[in-house]
């Protein structure tokens, strides 16, 4: 059964999004702000969840029409043949609404209506009206959102967030979200035969994303998604799968061989978040493929050409980390100068970080980080002859 999918992504990062998409093999039928809908079948869904380090969430698209009071909200959600999606017994609940520009906004009111239509319906095609309905079968979370009064109500496939690989379980101060830092190596030129620094590592995101895409890890391998209860719609049969073609894909790596090969190096200054980084990459099964050291960004040094920073640099989180980012991102651009032929790739939500780079970035690219506004500059190094 083909069906429309929904990849809510960063914005200003569909690209790497749609990319992905299209290497899965998929149809993209709409690039919209924060989101790429495509068309896919069964397998095409948990191979999304498996496989695509830059999306959220993968949605199935249920309905979508307007509505501009809650009674149409209520008549045409019944409308919809729910009992094709959700079994009697199954567990079902509005997670999220969000509404843009829509006359309809109150996400409690969209929670409690689209509910109500939706016991209605089933009610009714079950014959049994009045009754209760068991919920205790699969679980098929419903995100809703209302953009210029057209409502969309999407079926969680994944659950719990994908950003979640299942590899993060310390954290640094201000940690970049896994989806986050992958689409931003994407959107970069760097592969697994190139040199890989990030100063400022913290929880060691950056480089470990980074193994993991080299070592062909696939970002789902360590974890379940909602969907695998949903035995009405999807076969376990497509799980398995999905499951075997990602650990035949790493399987296919020789680890040993990656290992002599690549060269991906984390620093901070801060020996705890060190400790929370070696433990992540640990548990995404790359600690042999990373260097993590304690290094100040004034230490930042490496004798070969052609490397590539990718960092995220403290951006004044704190009111006494502010005083000091001008020095230090002078630092970072001092050290940068000092690397022959290096690209450096970072982001930040310092409006200021350019110019104390003392170089104009070749691009400066605005992406948001949630509600946070954040710059990814780009310095583009020589290729290797
Ligand atoms: C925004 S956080 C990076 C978070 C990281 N991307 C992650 O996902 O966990 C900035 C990091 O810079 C480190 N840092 C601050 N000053 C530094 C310096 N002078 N040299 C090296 N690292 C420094 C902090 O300890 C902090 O971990």
């Amino acid at each position: 059964m083909n069906y429309e999918l929904m990849a809510p992504c960063h914005f200003g990062l569909e690209v790497c999004t749609k990319r992905e998409i299209t290497d899965l093999g998929c149809r993209v039928t709409e690039v919209t702000d924060g989101r790429v809908s495509f068309t896919g079948d069964e397998s095409a869904i948990c191979r999304a969840n498996m496989f695509m380090r830059t999306t959220e969430r993968i949605l199935l698209k249920a309905a979508e029409f307007k509505a501009v009071t809650w009674d149409e909200l209520f008549e045409k959600t019944r409308a919809i043949s729910w009992e094709d999606y959700i079994p009697w017994d199954g567990h079902f609940y509005v997670a999220k609404a969000s509404s843009i520009k829509s006359q309809l906004f109150s996400p409690r009111d969209f929670q409690t209506i689209i509910q109500k239509a939706i016991i209605k319906r089933l009610q009714a095609h079950y014959k049994r009206e009045g009754e209760r309905l068991p919920m205790t079968g699969g679980d098929y979370v419903l995100r809703v959102t209302a953009l210029k009064d057209k409502i969309t109500i999407g079926m969680d496939t994944s659950g719990e967030s994908l950003h979640k690989r299942g590899y993060r379980r310390m954290t640094a101060k201000a940690p970049i979200t896994e989806t986050l830092a992958a689409s931003l190596i994407m959107l970069t030129p760097w592969n697994r035969e190139r040199i890989l620094v990030d100063p400022f590592c913290g929880s060691g995101t950056f480089c470990i994303e980074a193994a993991m895409m080299a070592a062909k890890i696939a970002p789902g391998l360590k974890r379940d998604f909602a969907a695998t209860s949903w035995d009405n719609l999807i076969d376990r049969k497509y799980w398995y799968a999905a499951y075997d073609e990602a650990y035949s894909l790493h399987e296919e790596v020789d680890m040993e061989s990656l290992k002599k090969e690549l060269d991906i190096q984390g620093y901070d200054i801060d020996n705890d978040v060190l400790y929370a980084a070696r433990s992540n990459a640990e548990d995404a099964g790359v600690r042999n493929l990373i260097h993590f050291q304690q290094r100040d960004v004034a230490e930042l040094s490496h004798p070969k050409k052609y490397g590539f920073i990718i960092t995220n640099p403290p951006y004044g989180e704190r009111l006494e980390e502010k005083e000091n980012l001008p020095a230090l991102y002078r630092t970072l651009g001092e050290r940068y100068e000092a690397l022959p032929d290096w690209s450096m790739y970072l982001i930040t939500a310092w409006d200021e970080a350019e110019k104390n780079i003392g170089r104009k970035a070749d691009k400066n690219r605005k992406i948001y980080n949630g509600m946070m506004k954040t710059y990814f500059l780009s310095y583009m190094g020589a290729k290797p002859t």
